[in-house]
C-alpha cells in the first residue's frame, strides 16, 4: 500500500517514539537488571508520548517490547531473566501514534562480550543497512533479502528464514512480507510511498529455529548466538528514509 506524505509524517512520529524506547531501554539494560524492568521503562516512554503499544495483546502477547537474550532470536517475553555481563540482548519495540505504526529492534552487548558476539552484532546491523539501501522506487523487494543474506553469509553467519520483515502502516504487519534471503524470485516492485519494516535475524550457527513452551520465545535450534536489527523505512523519491530515528 502506498502512503501519502501526511501518513508518512504520522509514521515518523510513531518512529520517534520507538527510537526513544530504544534509547531508554538501552540505557537501562545493565547487569543485574531484569527484562521485566526494561518493559516498564518502555511503557513509561509510551505513556509520556501518549502513544499506544502495537505489541501488547497482539495475538495475546503480554508486554510492550520483546527481549531476547543470547541464543534467543526474537519474541522473548520480558520477565524474571536477570541480565549479566557477557550477554547479548535483542530489544524489539513498537508504538502507534494516531493509528500509524512504528517498529524497530536492535541488539546490544551487556558489558564486555566475546569478539564473536561483537562481530555478530556488527554484521547484523550492517546487513540491515545493506537491505535498506535497496528500498528504491522501481527495484524489486526481494533485492532487500539478497543484500542482507550476502552480508551475513560473507561473514560466515546464517540468516533466519521462518521470520521475515513486513510492510507496515495502519497495522504492524501488512503485506507483502520482506524475506531476509533470496527466495528464488524478485518479488513485487517497490514504489514511492511504500513503507517497510526490514528486520534481519542472523545466527552464528545454522538458520534453524525452535519455539519454547511459552509459545513465543524463538531460539536457535543449535543454541548459537543470534542478533536482530530492524527499522521502519519509507520509500521516497529521494530514496529510503528511516522513520524509527529520534
Ligand atoms: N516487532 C515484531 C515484528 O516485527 C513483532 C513483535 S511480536 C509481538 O514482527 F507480539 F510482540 F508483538
Ligand atoms: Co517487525
Amino acid at each position: 500500500m502506498r502512503r501519502n506524505p501526511a501518513e508518512i509524517a504520522k509514521m515518523r512520529r510513531a518512529g520517534a517514539v520507538v527510537a526513544e524506547m530504544h534509547e531508554a531501554t538501552r540505557k537501562a539494560a545493565q547487569p543485574g537488571v531484569t527484562t521485566a524492568q526494561l518493559d516498564r521503562v518502555a511503557r513509561e516512554v509510551l505513556d509520556r508520548r501518549a502513544a499506544r503499544s502495537n505489541f501488547l495483546h497482539y495475538r495475546g502477547y503480554p508486554a510492550v517490547i520483546c527481549t531476547s537474550p543470547n541464543d534467543m532470536i526474537v519474541h522473548g517475553i520480558p520477565g524474571s531473566y536477570v541480565l549479566k555481563e557477557g550477554d547479548i540482548l535483542s530489544i524489539d519495540c513498537g508504538a502507534i501514534i494516531e493509528g500509524y505504526h512504528g517498529d524497530a529492534a536492535f541488539t546490544m552487548a551487556i558489558g564486555e562480550v566475546s569478539a564473536q558476539a561483537k562481530r555478530l552484532i556488527e554484521v547484523t546491523e550492517q546487513s540491515l543497512w545493506a537491505g535498506i539501501a535497496q528500498l528504491r522506487d522501481g527495484r524489486h523487494l526481494h533485492e532487500v533479502g539478497r543484500a542482507v543474506q550476502q552480508v551475513a553469509e560473507a561473514a560466515g553467519f546464517s540468516v533466519v528464514r521462518e521470520y521475515v520483515g513486513h510492510a507496515i502502516g495502519t497495522a504492524m504487519h501488512e503485506e507483502p512480507q520482506v524475506p531476509n534471503y533470496w527466495p528464488g524470485k524478485p518479488g513485487p516492485v517497490i514504489k514511492t510511498g511504500h513503507v517497510f519494516a526490514v528486520e534481519p535475524m542472523v545466527n552464528v550457527g545454522g538458520p534453524q529455529t525452535r519455539t519454547l513452551e511459552d509459545g513465543w520465545s524463538v531460539v536457535t535450534a543449535d543454541g548459537s548466538l543470534s542478533a536482530h536489527f530492524e527499522h521502519t523505512i519509507a520509500v521516497t523519491e529521494d530514496g529510503p528514509v528511516v522513520l524509527t530515528v529520534p
